[in-house]
């Protein structure tokens, strides 16, 4: 069984979609500022064939100074995963001239994270329940398993279309109007199609390459060994099934710094599995390690993991086996289902449409219990 869905996929790694007029969109106000850019709150006129309307949108920009940035990868990236209610919609996308920006629907009640640090403090407003929305005020707890649910539909989604988000964390994660969950931020994602494909190109030039250069071998000696060998240099996408071997170590994105700890874009350490921290393996397997921190940041409204600990602690100690200390707070259930999401083992650890079935099965309970 593969994990992550259909391996038949041919994905085009150019871009057939076209910039959004600049001049229809107004920056508002700042939302957030992140390391490279900016999220704005906009105005956007004639969006996807919407003539005459406008819309409020979210716009992310990079910074004038960090224009080495690209925000290519990312707008391919949510243009592959298109719609879903449990993920950002990317609208539009200015990627063919500088500076980028990312045109994405507006989810107006802001990051997760900052609601359930909000509602820590009872002297706290929390935004009012909207009629057939979710309540937000109080967070009860069959509010927050009901937020663990669209955070699990919505990373099944993500790994059914063969994306590793990476950076899952409550402060990815945005609320709508309703209260529903959202899924954003996909700068540290990868299309592991993309992959595969960049990696098979690569390996056939190697090969072209090798075979053009063979008549400069006076011996032949060896041209199983120097293939071999070139293979060894340039990869090799070998790997179907779910095991990690087919995964990029972060090449893609290791011109952004993120294999340094204390770089401009440090990686999310304390919600990264011990196979990423020590070989910097990325894969669905380890985006379910994060959804189970996630798990932990709703039981404990928005602690940090290890919080007495520093990064180089974290890096060392998780690998040893130290996990999250289990909250006091939560109900039964996520305790069992957050520590399988902490399995050592990649491949026993449960699936995102696992976790999404034993999260709805005791919501359901929990109505019962309650009737
Ligand atoms: N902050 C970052 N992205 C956002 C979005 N899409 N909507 C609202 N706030 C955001």
């Amino acid at each position: 069984h593969n994990r992550y869905g259909n391996n038949d996929d041919k994905t085009s790694l150019a871009s057939e979609f076209q910039d959004f007029e600049r001049s229809n969109i107004r920056l508002k106000s700042l939302l957030g500022e992140g390391n490279f850019g900016q999220v704005w709150k906009a105005e956007a006129d004639d969006l996807s064939g919407h003539f005459g309307a406008t819309r409020i949108v979210a716009v992310k920009t990079i910074r004038a100074c960090s224009a080495q940035v690209s925000l290519k990868d990312e707008a391919n990236i949510m243009r592959k995963l298109g719609s879903h209610q449990n993920v950002v919609t990317l609208l539009g996308a200015c990627v063919e001239s500088e500076p980028h920006m990312l045109i994405m629907e507006y989810a107006m009640r802001g990051r997760l994270l900052s609601l359930l640090r909000a509602a820590r403090s009872a002297t706290n407003i929390l935004p009012a329940s909207v009629p057939g929305g979710r309540s937000l005020a109080p967070l009860s707890p069959r509010t927050l398993a009901g937020f663990a649910l669209d955070i699990a539909c919505g990373m099944e989604y993500i790994a059914g279309r063969r994306i590793v988000h990476r950076d899952l964390a409550a402060r990815n994660v945005l609320l709508d109007h309703n209260g529903m969950c959202k899924i954003c931020d996909f700068g540290m994602s990868i299309d592991l199609d993309a992959e595969r494909l960049r990696k098979e190109q690569e390996k056939n030039a190697a090969n072209d390459l090798m075979r053009h250069n063979a008549h400069k071998f006076k011996f032949d000696f060896g041209s199983r060994y120097i293939l071999q060998h070139w293979q060894h240099t340039f990869g090799q996408g070998q790997g179907q099934g779910n095991c990690s071997k087919d995964h990029p170590h972060g090449e893609k994105k290791s011109h952004h710094g993120h294999d340094t700890i204390g770089k401009r874009h440090a990686l999310p350490i304390r919600w990264m599995a011990p196979e990423s921290l020590q070989y910097h393996m990325f894969t669905t397997e380890t985006d379910i390690w994060a959804f189970g921190i996630v798990l932990w940041e709703i039981a404990t409204l928005g602690s940090t993991p290890y919080s007495q600990l520093t990064g180089r602690e974290v890096i060392r100690r998780v690998p040893q086996g130290l996990r999250p200390d289990l909250p006091k707070e939560s109900r039964h259930e996520f305790y069992n289902l957050m520590s399988r999401c902490w399995h050592k083992e990649p491949h026993m650890r449960p699936s995102f449409a696992q976790s999404r079935l034993e999260i709805t099965r005791s919501l359901h309970k929990w109505v019962d219990d309650d009737s």
